[in-house]
């Protein structure tokens, strides 16, 4: 028997219960990983909370990393004692062991640490995504990047850093804008006490920026808008704070905007390219142009408590449940 989180109704942290369950033998095309650590995601609130559909009960989380201790009869490419990490698959990384289709594993470098791993697999992937695939960025750029002291934020400033991207990162404290700043971001906006529109429009000399990339969705959706140029690019790329609707008139009297909801799923496969984007991710870290460490860690346990840092904005950059 193992430890794993798992949720019988969705609602608040509450609903998160540790519990011992079997885990099987990897069948056909699995393998079975125990895992060293676990990555918390905001993206593990929206199932938890029921804005993802999700069959109930289940485990929770999709971002793990840890060493394969045995696989099924016909997996080839992987074999026990390699250490892996993932970011897509089944739903319940928030657990000490468990079985996972061995074809979403990623093995993982000597150079770096399975600490290290557990904070870029979904975060520097998102990264990876965001600027090299959805709206490839190739150095000159002004962009506009929300929560840019978060888990993906962070890594996010270091990317935008080695492409020589001038970045505008909103953030919610000083402590946050001097994190980022920290980490490469260009000019912070916090948003506590500054305008966001009247600041990108100082910062670009009235011209508004070509691209922002949108995390938090519902409160920034205006403004995101309103700092853009004429058939500039909204990424709207997560809502941490409410869900967006948006009337495609309001794009069109907005300037033209492409406006696009990506979600990894769509930009990750097949596994050669799913391998691919993760050479490219860790040969920054490995060069030392991304330094990644967790900001916050939680006993697998605590995982509540740990939804309720990352839902109350108390954290920065990334946060691992340890086993
Ligand atoms: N589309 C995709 O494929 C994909 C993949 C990965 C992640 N994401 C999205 O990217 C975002 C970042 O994910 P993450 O795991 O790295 O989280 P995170 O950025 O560490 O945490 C979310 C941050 O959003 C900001 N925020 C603004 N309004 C908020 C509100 N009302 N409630 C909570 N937070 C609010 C907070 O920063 P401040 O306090 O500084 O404002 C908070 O720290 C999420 O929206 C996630 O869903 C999308």
């Amino acid at each position: 028997m193992v430890k794993a989180v798992r949720f019988y109704e969705t609602g608040g942290p509450e609903v998160l219960k540790v519990e011992n369950v079997e885990v099987a033998a990897p069948g056909p095309g699995e393998a079975r990983v125990r895992h060293s650590f676990i990555a918390l995601n905001f993206i593990d609130t929206y199932f938890r909370a029921g804005r993802y559909a999700l069959d109930l009960p289940n485990g929770l989380g999709s971002d793990a990393v840890g060493v394969v201790e045995a696989v099924g009869p016909d997996v080839t490419d992987i074999k026990p004692g390699d250490r892996v990490g993932y970011l897509i698959g089944p739903q319940g990384a928030y657990s000490e062991v468990r079985v996972m289709p061995a074809a979403v594993l990623i093995p993982l470098p000597d150079g770096i640490s399975d600490r290290t791993a557990a904070t870029l697999m979904m975060k520097g992937m998102t990264a990876q995504y965001l600027f090299r695939q959805v709206y490839p960025l190739h150095g000159g750029e002004t962009i506009l990047y929300h929560a840019a002291a978060g888990g993906v934020g962070l890594i996010a400033c270091q990317w935008a850093r080695a492409l020589g991207v001038t970045m505008i990162g909103t953030v919610s404290t000083d402590e946050k804008a001097a994190l980022a700043k920290a980490n490469g971001c260009t000019h912070t906006i916090v948003t506590s006490r500054e305008n966001i529109v009247q600041r990108v429009k100082e910062l670009t000399d009235g011209k508004g920026v070509k691209v922002v990339y949108d995390s938090v969705g519902k409160d920034t959706l205006m403004d995101s808008l309103d700092c853009l140029q004429p058939r500039g690019s909204l990424i709207s790329n997560g809502t941490s704070s409410g869900s967006v609707i948006v009337d495609s008139q309001l794009l069109a009297s907005k300037g033209s905007i492409w406006m696009t909801r990506p979600a990894m799923f769509h930009y990750i496969h097949p596994r050669p390219h799913m391998l691919d984007m993760a050479r490219e991710l860790f040969d920054h870290v490995l060069a030392g142009r991304i330094v990644s460490e967790p900001q916050q860690e939680f006993a697998l346990e605590d995982a509540a408590d740990a939804h309720r840092a990352l839902e109350g904005r108390k954290t920065v950059g990334s946060t691992i449940l340890v086993p």
